[in-house]
Parts: structure tokens; C-alpha cells; sequence
């Protein structure tokens, strides 16, 4: 078929968008734990950089030298951001001390502030897209952290006394709001330190955390004990904030026991609605030692993983894949990372997990899983087609705007993709249509995968993962 056909195949595929958004309306409950906090956004100029190095006397080797990716000084977090600055890449890094932040707030600021942190964004997707009741944990809760949540009445956190309210209007007064620094920069922007000169060749972002709660994978209490009654019927529990643990916590305490404390609680949740899914959205992991526990222990319980690119070649090297993990790093593309997938099957037995990379998604399940190759196509497009509303536009606040893209054509790129990955499902699993139907079924596997709309301008990129991994799968009715 040429490429206009396929084209126009998959424009007709996606036409079940509209339909499969009405039936998220039908979803009685859903929990969205564990990571909600607040991003403060911020475009920096080069210039301006170099300006702070000067004015703060900042030792210059400190940030050229290379070292650990993560803040305790003020150094580390210039480091950091040239990092990501002269490779264009974005990162994510942990502020380890309180000075160092309270030095970014005073020296660094914000444009604006917007929902940050897995659990939350997706909260407010899954708000939008109608499920009737959707219960969002807050590690912290104060005016400043509820404000982010959409103004909507579906979507609710447990208050100060315990009882569930709406989040937009939580306040849990005394409690710290939880700050992310999302800096961005752009490309072409030039900045001068010690004589060198570095320029930047794609627009990014260098995200400097702090967050001694989600740290800690600190639990509200009462959220927790709310969960576990009979009432809230979770037909979907969306897990993430593991990845902000450490193999030691500030405190002492370990964060694999953090890890096993948690895979208690969700299995007291999951009693008053035993045929849930569940599904653990991996996110960036920096510590091999929770994110090796995390692949051992917690995902054995759970239903259904989210990854994207970078996460599963971080996953393939803590399940002694390392040979695997450089040839996909080498060349990521989708032929290398579904070799990855299958490794990540045979050695978790998950039995549902989905990559979210550039242009295309795929989707590998055990055969027979409760929700259909055909299912998962039609939720995976809905999810290309409102994050391509998201690219955009910007934001994803009201429900008119969610189709925004519904009659955008699928990119060369996600074409291109799909053609290697269907290739490769010849070579190790035999004969398949993806290329038009983008499902295929053997003894054991069933594969789906789907070329994404791209849009050439992103508005903005933050959350676009958590909302993919989620729509596909609640949209997959
Ligand atoms: C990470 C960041 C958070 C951001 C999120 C987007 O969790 O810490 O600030 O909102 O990623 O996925």
C-alpha cells in the first residue's frame, strides 16, 4: 500500500475516537496515586545563566566538571542545566538541600505554575475525559497545590478532616507545596562561561525537583484509608512517584521497604473492586537499586506497565540485558525496543505493557488479556488524538478541545516505524497486516501498534507520557 493509502486506512481507524471518549464517561472509579506537585515553569536565556554565574560568584569547575546527576549545591544546579542545555536533552535531577532551593526561588523564580507529577496530571486527564469519579492522592495539599486541579466536580482528594472533596478546592493549610522547576530553554540560545561558548541545538527542558514528600513516597492517611473502603469501586488504579526513590532515604529508612508498604495498601484498595486494572507507570527511575526492586516486587501485582523509550532501555538494564539495552540506545527505533519488550515480558510475565515513543505506540499482551487488541487500538488512538490536542493547543482544560486533532492525518514518521516493528514481528513471531490493522494475534502474544499524529510546533511536551499511557488504556473499552 502507499503511503497516502495507509494514510488514509488509519485516518479511517481513528475515526472511532469521538465514541471511544463517550464511553470513559461509563468508568465508575478511578484512583490516581501517588505523585501530584506543583511544576514551576520558567524560560531562561542563556544569558540570563551566565548573569547568575557572575553575580552569585559561582565556582566555574564546579559546573564544567562532570559528576553524580543530582543538587546539592548551587553549582549542581547550574551543572545540571548546562547538561541539558548544550546537549538539548531534558533531565530530571533531585535537590538534595533546602538551601539550594530556597537559592533558586529567591534567584531563579517562575513564569507560571501548572499541575505537575504523574499522579496529577493524570488525574486531571482522566477529570476531563468524563470518568465519573476519580480520586487523586496528594502527598500535600495546600491552596497553592489544589488550584492546579481542574474546576471539576469528578474530581476529588481527601481534606484536612479526612472527608473526600472536591481537589480544586482543597486546602490542607500548612502543608508545603511540593516545587518542581521545569527551565526551559531554547534552541539556538548561547551561553559563555569561562571563555567557552555552548549552543543549544533543540529546545528543551532541565527539571531541578524538590520534594522531600514524594521523596519519600510519603502516603496521606486518610487518603489511604478512604481507598480502602467499600464505596470508591477503582475499576482503575493508575500508579507512578516511584521513580523520585532513593536506595536510602534521608531518613534512614530504605525505599524498597516503601516500595512493599505500598504493594499492601493498593491490594487493600483493589478489594472492593477485584476485577481492576492495574497499572504502573514507570517514569524516569535514576536509582538502579528501586528501580530493579520495582520490576521485581511491585510488578508482579500489577496488570498493565507504561514506558517510553529511555525507561525501557533503563529497564533492560537492570534485568541483565545490558548487551540488549546498548544496541536499543545505539539505535532507538521500534525494531530494537520490541526485542526489548519481549525481554521485558519473559522476565516480569506482566501481562499488558505499552511503549509511548516518537510517532508510534505498541502495545504487548499476553494472549487472551481482558481487553482486546481492538479494544487497545481504538483507546491508543483516542490517546494519540487528545495528546496531538495537547501539543496543539497547549492545554487539555475543557472537554471542547480534546478532539481537536480528530481529522490530522498519522506522521511519516509514525508510518516509518510501524513498517520496522512489523518487520520484526515477521522475523520473531511471523506474517502480520500491522501496517494497516495494527493488530496481531499468535499462540501467545498479542501485539498492537499505532502511528501517532505529530505536530510539527508542540506547544508543550510536559506530561505528554502520562497521558498516553493512561488514555490508552482507560479509552480501551
Ligand atoms: C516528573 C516531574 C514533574 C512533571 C512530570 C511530567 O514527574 O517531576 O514535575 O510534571 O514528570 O511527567
Amino acid at each position: 500500500m502507499s503511503s497516502t493509502d495507509l494514510k488514509a486506512k488509519w485516518l479511517e481507524n481513528y475515526k472511532t475516537a469521538p465514541a471511544q471518549l463517550e464511553k470513559m464517561g461509563k468508568i465508575n472509579g478511578l484512583i490516581s496515586a501517588f505523585n501530584a506537585n506543583v511544576d514551576a515553569v520558567i524560560k531562561v536565556s542563556g544569558e540570563g545563566i551566565q548573569k547568575l554565574v557572575v553575580d552569585n560568584n559561582l565556582n566555574i569547575d564546579s559546573i564544567l566538571k562532570d559528576g553524580e546527576r543530582s543538587i546539592r549545591t548551587n553549582e549542581d544546579a547550574i551543572r545540571g542545566f548546562l547538561n541539558c542545555f548544550k546537549n538539548g536533552i531534558a533531565e530530571e535531577w533531585l535537590i538534595e538541600d533546602v538551601n539550594v532551593f530556597e537559592w533558586l526561588n529567591k534567584n531563579v523564580g517562575y513564569d507560571k505554575m501548572q499541575m505537575g507529577g504523574q499522579g496529577g496530571i493524570v488525574a486531571n486527564v482522566m477529570a476531563i475525559c468524563g470518568v465519573k469519579q476519580v480520586y487523586v492522592h496528594c502527598a500535600s495539599a495546600p491552596k497553592e497545590q489544589g488550584q492546579l486541579f481542574l474546576d471539576l466536580p469528578n474530581l476529588v482528594t481527601t481534606n484536612a478532616h479526612g472527608e473526600l472533596e472536591q481537589a480544586f478546592t482543597v486546602n490542607r493549610a500548612g502543608e508545603n507545596a511540593l516545587i518542581h522547576w521545569i527551565i526551559e530553554f531554547d534552541k539556538g540560545d548561547q551561553l559563555s562561561i569561562n571563555g567557552e561558548t555552548f549552543t543549544c541545538p533543540k529546545a528543551n527542558r532541565f527539571i531541578a525537583t524538590y520534594d522531600p514528600l514524594n521523596f519519600k513516597l510519603h502516603v496521606d492517611e486518610n487518603f489511604d484509608k478512604r481507598m480502602s473502603n467499600k464505596d470508591i469501586n477503582p475499576e482503575y488504579i493508575i500508579l507512578s512517584g516511584y521513580q523520585m526513590l532513593h536506595e536510602e532515604l534521608a531518613d534512614g529508612t530504605r525505599g524498597a521497604d516503601r516500595i512493599d508498604e505500598s504493594k499492601e495498601m493498593i491490594a487493600r484498595w483493589r478489594k472492593s473492586c477485584p476485577d481492576n486494572l492495574l497499572h504502573l507507570e514507570v517514569a524516569s527511575t535514576q536509582d538502579k537499586v528501586v528501580r530493579k526492586h520495582l520490576i521485581d516486587s511491585l510488578v508482579e501485582s500489577v496488570d498493565s506497565l507504561g514506558f517510553n523509550e529511555r525507561e525501557l532501555i533503563d529497564i533492560l538494564e537492570v534485568i541483565g540485558e545490558d548487551e540488549l539495552a546498548a544496541k536499543c540506545e545505539a539505535k532507538t527505533n521500534s525494531s530494537n525496543l520490541f526485542e526489548g519488550m519481549l525481554k521485558i515480558y519473559e522476565y516480569t510475565k506482566c501481562p499488558r505493557m505499552q511503549l509511548h515513543m516518537f510517532g508510534l505506540y505498541v502495545t504487548l499482551q499476553e494472549k487472551g488479556f481482558k481487553v482486546t487488541p481492538l479494544q487497545n487500538r481504538d483507546g491508543m488512538q483516542l490517546a494519540a488524538t487528545v495528546a496531538a490536542a495537547k501539543a496543539g493547543t497547549g492545554a487539555i482544560n475543557t472537554k471542547d478541545v480534546l478532539m481537536w486533532a480528530k481529522d490530522h492525518k498519522v506522521s511519516d514518521v509514525g508510518l516509518g516505524e510501524l513498517e520496522a516493528l512489523s518487520e520484526k514481528v515477521k522475523e520473531l513471531l511471523g506474517e502480520n497486516d500491522l501496517m494497516s490493522t495494527g493488530t496481531f494475534t499468535d499462540e501467545k502474544f498479542e501485539v498492537i501498534a499505532v502511528p501517532t499524529i505529530l505536530i510539527d510546533k508542540p506547544v508543550t511536551l510536559v506530561g505528554m507520557g502520562d497521558t498516553i499511557s493512561s488514555i490508552s488504556l482507560v479509552g480501551a473499552r
